[in-house]
């Protein structure tokens, strides 16, 4: 079965092709970061009108790679939700109007579940049920997967999302963004026992709150010149205390449930040092932990078409009254 997947639920516009809901044949991906970087963050007036502009040449240049005719699709996937609400709407339109002119089945997949779905596209073997944590610049959410439709939520932030967190700390070091790669490189020439910064605590155990520690790091650089070196260590010192909290709530979360399976996904995957402390404490708790291969933890079709095939199979359809869900 091939499933073409559509999304742009950000600043990305994205196509793939994916057969039987694990292997990419294609996934095409555009991005109009460059053009919200003078701005430090994504304006969605900007990102929708490019999406309008490029999605029926990224649909086709994934036809293309893919050597797929559109005949040969039988399933639309595409992302209803959450995201920026012009951006979903450019993709759920565009995949309507081709469910219609090919009389093939639709699907409005969740984009924060399709994140740890990502790693079912890379020929892992990942037995149900399985903890999973997704970590983006829009959620931090610990789950229990007993199956793609049985999603049970066992954590989430109460503040800010994670990425965000980056996002938002790098703004304030003057380090541009998106926030996330730049802090992980700076600091990785920094020290992260110079300054003691932790993530706030939450009543639920297995809730996160990351605004705290990003207006500590505002309290602790006001009105103060940073040398290059104290930027590498600030970043150092907040990146771990970041990664601690989701490492230990992670391993929490997995006991707390009984199972040994730790699934990982979302843009923030993308950091090696959480990747290292997360395989490491995994192994010492005796958990195995996957992460998605770095290109599929950023924003991508692949893992909508691959979920939305998941879904498909249960019965799951949509029709052409799917709208965007923000929730
Ligand atoms: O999943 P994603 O591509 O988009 C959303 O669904 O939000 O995640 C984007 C987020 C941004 O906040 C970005 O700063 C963060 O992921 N990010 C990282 C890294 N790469 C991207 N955060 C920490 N370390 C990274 N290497
Ligand atoms: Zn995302």
């Amino acid at each position: 079965m091939i499933v073409l997947g559509i999304e742009t639920s950000c600043d990305e516009t994205s196509a793939a092709l994916v057969r039987d809901g694990r292997k990419i044949l294609s996934n095409t991906v555009a991005s109009s970061l460059e053009f919200h970087k003078k701005y430090g963050g994504i304006i969605p007036e900007i990102a929708s009108r490019m999406q309008l502009e490029t999605i029926s040449g990224v649909v086709e240049s994934a036809l293309k790679k893919a050597k797929i005719k559109l005949k040969d699709i039988d399933l639309i996937g595409v992302t209803s939700g959450p995201g920026l609400l012009g951006s979903l709407l450019v993709g759920i339109s565009f995949a309507k109007s081709l469910s219609l002119g090919l009389g093939r089945p639709l699907l409005g997949v969740n984009h924060v579940y399709s994140h740890f779905y990502a790693n079912f596209l890379t020929g892992e073997k990942i037995k149900l049920p399985f903890v999973a944590l997704v970590v983006s610049g829009g959620h931090t959410s610990l789950f229990y997967i007993r199956d793609f439709d049985k999603i049970e939520v066992l954590g989430e932030t109460r503040d800010d999302a994670c990425g965000e967190a980056f996002d938002k700390v790098a703004k304030i070091l003057g380090l541009g963004y998106p926030g996330g790669p730049a802090i992980e490189k700076i600091a990785a020439s920094g020290e992260f026992k110079k300054i003691r910064f932790n993530c706030s605590g939450t009543r639920d155990k297995l809730d996160f709150s990351f605004s705290g520690i990003k207006t500590a790091v505002l309290y602790y650089v006001r009105a103060r010149r940073l040398s290059m070196g104290e930027k590498a260590d600030i970043s150092a010192s907040f990146q771990e205390a970041v990664i601690d909290a989701l490492v230990k709530k992670a391993i929490l979360a997995c006991k707390m449930k009984k199972v040994n399976r730790l699934v990982v996904g979302g843009g923030v995957a993308a950091n090696r040092r959480l990747r290292g402390k997360l395989y490491a404490a995994a192994a010492e708790n005796n958990l195995n932990c996957y992460f998605p291969a770095q290109s599929l933890c950023m924003d991508n079709a692949a893992m909508i078409a691959g979920l939305a095939h998941q879904l498909f199979k249960k019965g799951y359809r949509s029709d052409l009254t799917l709208t965007a869900d923000l929730n």
